[in-house]
């Protein structure tokens, strides 16, 4: 024992449980960038140094999985430059953002329906992949979700099950709820324990319909550029304070 000992008090961060599994609805780009008479995207650019920082808080904390909203199925109803600029961003960011978070033992993943995305941020979301199977299975996973939809990702696992049935591979009386969840992008795991919105909007918008059955919620007016380790430490604490009951008493 050192001659200084510091006495850990009971919620310090390394000293409290934490939720296996955290996901983030990233909002308040534009506002954080309209505050300070930048363009949108300037907002968009901080939100990912955000997911960055808070993706490898999460892995050194221990929270297993963390799972953001990048972009949605929606989005693509934004003006074409916002829609540019957010392309352009995953074209600048995705491999890299894999690359430094590898060093750092976060495989970094990408869900959704990636069959309408350009070609080159296809092949790179290949490449992202590749570098995430090297860390192998066990590792903490970041996942940004983009052309997410949470309708969109059930329609999706129903086309999945009925191709199945029709098949002859599946009964339909054999259908449970686990076949809908092994036919989700979040198949290989499990439902996030605490879903966070900042900015102060209180909806979910979409992402992640089934999984988030019995997840708590955590809202905050923080924009998420703004968003920092002491806020995800608050949300934390926030949610080992409930009392989670899965529909039991
Ligand atoms: C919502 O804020 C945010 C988005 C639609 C995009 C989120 C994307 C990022 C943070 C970039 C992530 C990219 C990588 C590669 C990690 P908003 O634009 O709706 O903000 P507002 O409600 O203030 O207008």
């Amino acid at each position: 024992m050192g001659l200084f000992t510091r006495k850990k008090k009971d919620n310090a961060p390394e000293n409290r449980p934490v939720p296996r599994h955290i996901a983030v609805i990233m909002d308040g780009n534009g506002r954080w960038a309209k505050k300070r008479g930048l363009p949108r995207k300037a907002g968009h650019k901080v939100g990912a140094e955000t997911f960055r920082t808070i993706a490898t808080y999460c892995k050194d904390i221990g929270v297993q999985y963390f799972t953001v909203y990048a972009f949605s199925t929606e989005n693509w109803k934004r003006p074409q430059d916002e829609v540019d600029a957010l392309m352009n961003l995953f074209r600048s960011y995705l491999k890299e953002a894999a690359e430094t978070m590898f060093e750092r033992g976060v495989a970094v993943r990408v869900l959704g329906d990636l069959t309408v995305l350009p070609e080159d941020i296809r092949a790179q979301i290949a490449e992202v992949d590749e570098i995430a199977d090297r860390l192998g299975p066990d590792a903490a996973t970041a996942s940004l979700c983009i052309n997410y939809g949470g309708r969109d990702e059930i329609k999706n696992a129903v086309r999945a099950i009925a191709q199945q049935v029709k098949a002859g591979e599946l009964a339909p009386e054999d259908i449970t709820e686990d076949t809908i969840t092994a036919n989700l992008y979040t198949a290989h795991m499990p439902d996030p324990d605490l879903i966070i919105r900042p900015s102060g909007e209180i909806r979910t918008s979409n992402f992640l319909l089934w999984q988030s059955a019995y997840s708590e919620y955590y809202f905050t007016d923080v924009l998420w550029p703004d968003f920092k380790t002491t806020d995800l430490d608050a949300a934390i604490d926030n949610f080992n304070n409930r009392n989670r009951r899965f529909g039991g008493v």
